[in-house]
């Protein structure tokens, strides 16, 4: 099944690269700008902060779980917030999808800046819009770097189950695996290596890494690449059976605060997940990206900043395609 997985991966990636149209509107997100919302509603961006900020105030970790929202958006038919729709009629919604399923949250949140914008001005912010600019005030909040958000996207009018668990990376997929599924989406090794930055924020389900802590390679050995005592603390509180959702901080030195230390966590081997440990130990370029934003926050901010943009400007709906979502949970009748 993996293996078909791969064939089908490379063979997507090998007619994105002699298809000389592929690329056309799907990474260049030309139609986005900033100030999109300036005349039709001036007060959205500060709306949106204003109720980010008091969530996050309310609990710090709901920053961390707004940024994923948008990349979990964005990965699946572009950002579109097709993500924020519920089951109904015939729609399915990726919320039960793998990546998602007791995991994505942070919708009540979104719930609540889409109400207070169509009190402002109904029928006008995009929840895709609102996504993210929750993503770049999240950031910020958390002692990370700002950018000015390309505004303009549209809502879809649906979902896409099977393309929420096969294009969103698992924390078990190998790096060659991880960097396809980013370049399928015109983000490439930089992209990838400064976006899971993202993980200095957060918290990760004992699921999530559970075959590193026993069974990494099937062969009834843990993860080597994890250091010994690292792992030790982690089999405490995530045993072979039972506590699947028990709580670990993506990075335990600073977990509320958006830094580079989870670059220096990589280089000690104290990546949580497999898929963070890998962007060290499986390429040459990856590892030279993690040696340099761990040794300069400043470059990895700046570095953040863009491809938070590009990952943005992923296939966005403009003109008359999608439509302004009244609820952000399902479609206009
Ligand atoms: C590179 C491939 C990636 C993989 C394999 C991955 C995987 C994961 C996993 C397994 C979790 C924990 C989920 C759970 O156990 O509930 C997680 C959490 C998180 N991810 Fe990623 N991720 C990746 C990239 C990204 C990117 C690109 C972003 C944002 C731009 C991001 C932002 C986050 C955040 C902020 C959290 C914490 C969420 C919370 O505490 O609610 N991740 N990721
Ligand atoms: C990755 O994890 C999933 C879900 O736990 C599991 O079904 C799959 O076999 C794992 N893949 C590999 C390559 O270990
Ligand atoms: C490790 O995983 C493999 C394949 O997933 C399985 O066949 C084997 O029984 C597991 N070994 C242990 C010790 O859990």
């Amino acid at each position: 099944m993996a293996q078909l997985i791969s064939v089908v991966l490379v063979l997507g990636l090998a007619f994105l690269a002699f298809s000389p149209i592929c690329f056309c509107g799907k990474t260049t997100g030309g139609y986005l700008y900033p100030q999109f919302y300036d005349r039709s509603c001036p007060k959205a961006r500060e709306i949106v902060n204003s109720i980010v900020a008091k969530a996050v105030a309310k609990e710090a970790r709901m920053a961390a779980s707004l940024l994923r929202l948008h990349f979990h958006d964005c990965f699946v038919k572009g950002c579109d917030a097709s993500i924020l729709l519920d089951s109904t009629g015939r729609i399915i919604s990726e919320k039960g999808a793998n990546p998602n399923r007791n995991s994505a949250r942070g919708f009540e949140v979104i719930d609540e800046i889409k109400s207070a914008l169509e009190e402002e001005c109904p029928e006008t912010v995009s929840c895709a819009d609102i996504l993210a600019l929750s993503a770049r005030d999240s950031t910020v909040l958390t002692g990370g770097p700002s950018w000015e958000v390309p505004l303009g996207r549209r809502d879809s009018r649906s979902a896409s189950l099977s393309g929420s668990n096969n294009n969103i990376p698992a924390p078990n997929n190998t790096f060659q695996t991880i960097l396809t599924k980013f370049m399928l989406q015109g983000l490439n090794v930089v992209d990838l290596v400064a976006l899971s930055g993202s993980h200095t924020i957060g918290n990760a389900r004992c699921t999530s890494f559970r075959q590193r802590l026993y069974n990494q390679s099937g062969n009834g050995k843990p993860d080597f690449s994890l250091q010994q005592s690292f792992a030790a603390q982690l089999r405490n509180r995530c045993p072979r059976s039972g506590g699947d959702q028990n709580l670990f901080f993506l990075d335990f030195v600073s977990p509320t605060k958006f830094d580079n230390s989870y670059f220096k966590n990589i280089l000690a081997s104290k990546g949580l997940l497999s898929s963070d440990q890998v962007l060290l130990t499986k390429n040459e370029a990856s590892m030279e990206l993690v040696k340099k934003y761990a040794e300069c926050n400043e470059l990895f901010f700046e570095q953040f900043s863009k491809s938070m943009v590009k990952m943005g400007n992923i296939s966005p709906l403009t003109g008359f395609r999608g439509e302004i979502r009244k609820s952000c949970r399902k479609i206009n009748s």
